[in-house]
This record gives C-alpha cells, sequence and structure tokens, in this order.
C-alpha cells in the first residue's frame, strides 16, 4: 500500500519519478506527488486521483537531478492535496514519503510539536515535521536527526527523505515495509518494487529492517541504526519489461486471465525435472513429512485457494490442514499441534498481516514455507523455504491468475510429498498430465467469453447483490467468486454453502435476486445442490449454472470441461472471473483499479 520512488543523479528525475509513479500505481492510486530538486530551485507538485491527473498538474519546467514521489492509499486522513505525500517540515527543509503506519503518531505530535503548524492529518507529515524539529529547532546533523526519530517512531514505515539543503542525497529507512535500492550507472534509485524501475536498471539492492541508507548518485551507504556499516550485495532482478505492460488488452486483468493455460504450463516446467517427474526441494517435502499438521495462512483470495488446496493437500501427503485469517492470526492464534508447519500463501509476499504471523512463527521456532509470486519478496525472504508461483506480475488489483497458480503450486506440493511418502493416492495422480488438461479447460472457457458477456448481462447488469452457491470445493470457488465480483463491481455479493441457505440467509431471496451456482464433479453434492437451486428459484431468484460438463444438463448455463476433482477449483473459478470482469465492464467501473483498494497490502 502506497508506492514510493526516489532517484538521484544523471537523469531526468520527473521522467523517472512519473514512470516509476504509472508502475506503482497498483500500490494506492487515491492521490499522488512529486518533489524534484534542481540545483536551488525545488518543485513540489500534489494532486488527488491518479497518476495521469498529477501528470496533467506538472508544468513543463519541472526537471531536476534528485526528487521522491509517493502514490498514495490513504491510511491517516481522506484522500486530499494536503494528505498527499511528499510532506514537508515546519520550514520545507525536509521532504519525507513514507509508506505503513506510524503507530505513535498522536504522541510525538503532542510530545514534541507543540507550536507546529500542521496542515493535514497524517502521520507521515508529524514524522518529519519531528526530523525537523531536531535538526532545525535542536541543531543536531540531518543524520543524527532522522536516527533520532527513528528511535522514537513505532510502526511499520519505508521512508525516503530529502533536505534541501544537500538535495543530492536521499536517505532511507525502513521496518516492516517494502523498499529497494535500484543501481544505475551515475544514479541510484529508490523504490517499493522493482517493477518501478525495471526500466532503468536490473540490479536492486536489499535494505532489511531497521536499516538506514544513504542514497547519492554513486553511492549507496548501508547502515544499522547505530551507524555501523553493513556490507550488502546487489542481486539481478528477473523482470521481463514485456511482462509488466497490457500490450493490446484493455485491462490487464483480462490480460491475466487469459495467460492462465500458459502459467499452468508454465508450473509443469518449472517443476518436473528432465524425466519428466514432479519435483520438489528435497528440504521442502522434509519439512512437510516431518510436520503432524499444516497451517495455511493468508489473506483474501490467497485465503481462497487455501481452502480450495486443503482437501488435496490432506489426501496427499496424509497431514491434516488448518487455515487461518492472517489479519485474526497475527493476535489470536489457536493452540497449535505438536509438530506445525506453516505455509504462508501470498502472491505478493509483502502483506503486512501474513507477515506478522510469520514473525511470530519465527520467533517461537515453527519452521515455514511460503508460496508467492514474488522471488526475494519480505515473506520469501523470511519464511523457511520458498516455493514460486511463476505466474509473471500479477497488476490488476484483483487476483486471478495468482490464484489458480497458487493453488496448482500446492498441487505438486502435495504430490511431491505423496510420492516421497509412497502415497496411492499420489501414485494415482499423474499431476503433469493433469495440468495439462486444466491448461485446456481454462482455453476453453475463454473461447466462450462472448457467451459469458451476455449471459452477465442479462443477470447482473442492475443488481445490488449477488449469491454465488455451491457444495464442497465449489463452495470454496464461490467464495473467491464472490469476492471477485465485489471487489470490482460493487454488487454485493456472497459465497454460500448451498444447503446452508436455508438455514436463514435464504430469506434474502425475493424477485430477481441472481443465484450463480457452481456444481462440479461429485454426482452425490451435485444433486443436493440442484435442490438448493430449486429452493431459490421457486422463490424467485433469477439462476445462473456453472457446471463442468460430467456433469451437466443440457439446460445448464455456463459448461466447463471437466478436470481432475483435486483441480476442480481452478478450472470452476474461470468463468466466474470472467462473469466479475464482464459485469464490471458494463457498469462503466475501472476494472483494474477499484475503489478503496491497494494491490499490495503493507499495514495492518
Ligand atoms: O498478496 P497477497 O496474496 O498476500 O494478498 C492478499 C489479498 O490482499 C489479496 O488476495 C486480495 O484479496 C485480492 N485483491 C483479491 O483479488
Amino acid at each position: 500500500m502506497c508506492g514510493i520512488v526516489g532517484v538521484v543523479g544523471n537523469k531526468n528525475a520527473t521522467d523517472i519519478l512519473m514512470q516509476g509513479l504509472e508502475k506503482l500505481e497498483y500500490r494506492g492510486y487515491d492521490s499522488a506527488g512529486i518533489y524534484v530538486v534542481n540545483g536551488q530551485k525545488t518543485n513540489l507538485v500534489k494532486s488527488v486521483g491518479r497518476i495521469a491527473d498529477l501528470r496533467t498538474k506538472l508544468g513543463i519546467d519541472i526537471a531536476g537531478t534528485a526528487g521522491i514521489g509517493h502514490t498514495r492509499w490513504a491510511t491517516h486522513g481522506k484522500p486530499s492535496e494536503i494528505n498527499a505525500h511528499p510532506h514537508q517540515s515546519e520550514t520545507a527543509r525536509f521532504t519525507l514519503v513514507h509508506n505503513g503506519v506510524i503507530e505513535n503518531f498522536a504522541e510525538i505530535k503532542s510530545d514534541y510539536l507543540a507550536g507546529h503548524n500542521l496542515k493535514g492529518q497524517t502521520d507521515t507529515e508529524i514524522t518529519v515535521h519531528l526530523i525537523g524539529k531536531f535538526a532545525e529547532e535542536d541543531g543536531l546533523s540531518v543524520l543524527e536527526a532522522f536516527r533520532k526519530a527513528l528511535s522514537i517512531i513505532e510502526g511499520s514505515y519505508a521512508f525516503a527523505l530529502m533536505d534541501a539543503k544537500d538535495a543530492d542525497t536521499i536517505y532511507v529507512a525502513k521496518n516492516k515495509s517494502p523498499l529497494l535500492i535500484g543501481l544505475g550507472d551515475g544514479y541510484n534509485m529508490v523504490c517499493s518494487d522493482a517493477m518501478a524501475m525495471i526500466r532503468e536498471t536490473s540490479e536492486y539492492m536489499e535494505i532489511h529492517d531497521k536499516e538506514l541508507v544513504i542514497v547519492k548518485a554513486d553511492s549507496v551507504q548501508v547502515q544499522d541504526y547505530a551507524g555501523n556499516a553493513i556490507e550488502r550485495g546487489s542481486y539481478t532482478a528477473e523482470l521481463d519489461l514485456s511482462d509488466i505492460g497490457k500490450g493490446t488488452y484493455p485491462y490487464y486483468m483480462l490480460k491475466e486471465i487469459d495467460e492462465q493455460p500458459t502459467v499452468m504450463r508454465k508450473l509443469i516446467s518449472a517443476y518436473t525435472d528432465d524425466a519428466g517427474k514432479i519435483t520438489v526441494d528435497a528440504d521442502i517435502i522434509k519439512a512437510v513429512q516431518d510436520a503432524d499438521r499444516i497451517y495455511i495462512i493468508a489473506a483474501g483470495t490467497s485465503y481462497h485457494a487455501g481452502f480450495a488446496s486443503k482437501d488435496f493437500l490432506e489426501q496427499l501427503t496424509d497431514t491434516p490442514v488448518e487455515l487461518g485469517i492472517a489479519s485474526e492470526w497475527g493476535y489470536n492464534q489457536p493452540l497449535l499441534s505438536q509438530k506445525p508447519l506453516f505455509i504462508f500463501i501470498s502472491q505478493s509476499g509483502e502483506t503486512a498481516d501474513s507477515r506478522q504471523v510469520l514473525v511470530r512463527a519465527n520467533k517461537m521456532g515453527i519452521p515455514s514455507l511460503t508460496v508467492t509470486n514474488v522471488p526475494g519478496s519480505t515473506l520469501s525472504r523470511e519464511a523457511n523455504y520458498t516455493m514460486l508461483l511463476h505466474a509473471g506480475p500479477e497488476i490488476a488489483v484483483a487476483s486471478t491468475k495468482a490464484y489458480t497458480a497458487q493453488i496448482a503450486t500446492l498441487a505438486v506440493l502435495a504430490k511431491a510429498v505423496g510420492d516421497a511418502n509412497g502415497n496411492s493416492k499420489a501414485a494415482d495422480f499423474d499431476l503433469v498430465h493433469e495440468l495439462s488438461i486444466v491448461a485446456q479447460s481454462i482455453e476453453a472457457s475463454l473461447s466462450e467469453k462472448d457467451m459469458i458477456e451476455a449471459k452477465v448481462a442479462d443477470l447482473l447488469a442492475t443488481s445490488r447483490n449477488a449469491f454465488y452457491i455451491g457444495r464442497g470445493t465449489d463452495y470454496y470457488v464461490a467464495m473467491e467468486a464472490s469476492l471477485k465480483l465485489k471487489e470490482i463491481s460493487y454488487i454485493q455479493c456472497e459465497g454460500f454453502a448451498a444447503g446452508e441457505l436455508k438455514h436463514g440467509t435464504i430469506s434474502l431471496i425475493e424477485d430477481g435476486v441472481p443465484v450463480i451456482a457452481l456444481i462440479s464433479n461429485n454426482k452425490t453434492l451435485a444433486a443436493h445442490t440442484r435442490g438448493n437451486i430449486q429452493e431459490v428459484a421457486a422463490r424467485g431468484a433469477s439462476v445462473l449454472t456453472v457446471v463442468d460438463e460430467a456433469t451437466a444438463r443440457e439446460e445448464d448455463d455456463i459448461k466447463v470441461r471437466t478436470v481432475h476433482p483435486y483441480l476442480s477449483s481452478i478450472a470452476m473459478v474461470v468463468p466466474t472471473q470472467l462473469v466479475a470482469y464482464y459485469a464490471t465492464l458494463q457498469r462503466g467501473l475501472d476494472v483494474d483499479k477499484p475503489r478503496n483498494l491497494a494491490k499490495s497490502v503493507t499495514v495492518e
């Protein structure tokens, strides 16, 4: 949440900052701003709305050799120009951008900033006033003032700070929020995500929590908060520029939905050996074998992917699986088994709620595996083991290809452990073959886009609310499908266990309420769900059925090519992704950037 960019050196800072912010817009898009320095001249431009709105406010003379920029997802104070970053100290000597939440900002304000003229409501403005006070009122050097402020501040942060008196330097510090240094020739950069700067460099340096970094055009010095120098090498980010473009697609979401067959095939090649056999790091297999219970911790769509994977993980690894919502588990962890293994599922690898649980697991010595799309992300670095999704960057806020890749990657893990254990169900489960059937099933659903678009127009054009229902794994898909629909189309939607409706919620069904029923290949459950469809139809619901071909009847609306039951969530979710996409498009909303959301949720 919130994106930070910074640059110093022989480049046009305005161009680099604006291009970087455009790439980081997925992290927050309620307001944005840049601060650019050119010799003695400084420019601060802020705007409510998107980066495009900021761009229209920039004059042609805003150029410079150094600067910082920010795209905001509001936490403290409403989205407004005053609350947009960068923020400045009392005299405007110091300028700061921030991602995170300063928990003791109210105490800082009352303890240190009496008489200061604070213009907005943000915790960030208080922080930069604090730094300014220490430097200008108490006579500390910039570094001393920054360090002193860092010793007082509590919470999560990634900061980039500039001093107008020494505009050749960007001071950086972080705790719990992501920040990287991008290394160039004659210039260096700061960014929340390598994607922001990949046009400029593929060489990056990590910053760890509670490190302070002094970034100049030709040097980068990493220190701990006591001022001790830290040696840090760089790494090459394996990001392809073409992966982060939209190409000819109108929206990233549609591109990412379409990429799913390719992602399935990439996963097969990433996790098979030369003989075509599924292969996973032996240490990861052993970690699962050593566990008496697997705890999956995740949020949102990733949490739903955990549910969709629970059944095959249990059956193939012979280990019980429990799920935890990350934001709940951070502070309300239930009694654990004797030998737990924590599996974190996270597209971004940066979700603060999940990280809070991981920090605690690490303190307790609990082994952990992160299943993520982003190599080098915080959850990947801090867990014992990582399995990558190989899905390529997912930029639309609504997660699609990451969800299906998460289930497929966990199937890889389950199969590898099952094979190692001699599990007979694993022996019968030819995952390479089954994933290629899944890829074909997705392709078949993608070829039905026009039909799905038309059905959506009939069903959801004017609805304010809707239901997805299903049983077994279809219920888990219903949870994900309803999240997708509500997060981008703003239709209030519940994903419900089909048999549970009659225990209360069926009272909400009246004439015309859309109910989308998901039925995949378990015949008994299918028969029961059909009964539940009759119940809602009798009360006036407008029903749309999404059914796998093996179970389908002629009158069913959307038919999904049948896949192995362990993988049916992957095949069944694809039409629901398209339902959400077209419902949103038909309402004239921004598919990729729904209101109030951000792609990477780095605050708790
Ligand atoms: O990056 P993560 O997978 O950890 O993110 C978790 C959720 O914030 C995320 O899945 C969210 O629910 C998606 N926007 C849903 O489409």
